[in-house]
């Protein structure tokens, strides 16, 4: 399993990082089997396996839930997970209570937050033994705000978030997941920062990318956004699957010999 200090050393020795969602245990260990360096207990989940339109519904419960059937699922992987809106916006006593707790009720082996505004909860995190990923750009638990849309576009803004990634650096975050900017400016911070960085929907010129696991393999998906290219269609697997299940039991065609228990109980 890697370990907070191999980010640093992966990303100086030029090795990608490949880190996907997880949810569940299914999902957990496929992507240990697969062999992904790290996996993250998104609070997509919200989305991709609750249904909600954004993840804002989701609760501290929810992702301790979730991010403990990831731990036995892929009990060998680096597992991070995400810090649900409105759990760390408070004051900060508050915030670093839930990072400790999230932490120590999943098995976690690290804690994501977004925004830069939470700097000081990360300084705090870190300094009481939680490693922590920052996430800015596009930051989802904002999209009331800011729509899902590319950020940083103009100069101006791209400055303030070179600015920003510095500040979760200097707080002590591990690595930072970029989401939706330009891929130049993922380039200048990847160039500038020491720590790693992880891009969705931020071009090739990062440390790793990060991708929804429900996204890749088309699972439950019907909308894939600009960065998104699917590896596998578990959509049509799937129905396939069931539809041919279903028509088999309308035709008397399941259960069948092989699928049938056949000692006899009765005498004739
Ligand atoms: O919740 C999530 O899936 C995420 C990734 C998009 C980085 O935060
Ligand atoms: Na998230």
């Amino acid at each position: 399993m890697k370990a907070t200090s191999d980010w640093k050393r992966m990303k100086m020795e030029g090795e990608r990082i490949t880190m996907v969602t997880a949810y569940d245990y299914p999902s957990a260990k496929q992507s240990e089997a697969a062999g992904l360096d790290t996996l993250l207990v998104g609070d997509s989940l919200g989305m991709t396996v609750l249904g909600y339109d954004s993840t804002v519904q989701v609760t501290m419960d929810d992702m301790i839930h979730h991010a403990k059937a990831v731990r036995r699922g892929a009990p060998d992987t680096y597992v991070v997970v995400d810090m649900p809106f409105g759990s760390y916006h408070g004051n900060d006593d508050d915030s670093v209570g839930n990072v400790l707790k999230l932490y120590q009720q999943t098995g976690a082996n690290a804690v994501k937050l977004e925004g830069v505004e939470c700097v000081d909860v990360i300084r705090r995190s870190v300094a009481a033994g939680v490693p922590i990923v920052a996430h800015l750009g596009l930051t989802p638990q904002s999209v009331g705000v800011t729509g899902f849309r590319m950020q940083a576009g103009t100069q101006e803004a791209a400055m303030q978030l070179i600015e920003d990634t510095k500040a979760v650096e200097a707080a002590g975050a591990c690595m930072v997941v970029l989401e939706a900017i330009p891929s130049d400016l993922a380039g200048k911070i990847t160039r500038t920062l020491s720590i790693p960085t992880i891009g969705i929907g931020a071009g090739a010129d990062v440390d790793g990318q990060v991708l929804v696991y429900h996204d890749l393999l088309q699972y439950g998906t019907d909308r894939l956004p600009k960065f998104v290219k699917p590896y596998a269609d578990f959509n049509t697997a799937g129905v396939e699957g069931l539809r041919a299940y279903a028509e088999a039991v309308k035709a008397a065609r399941f259960p069948d010999e092989d699928t049938t228990y056949k000692r006899k109980v009765f005498e004739e």
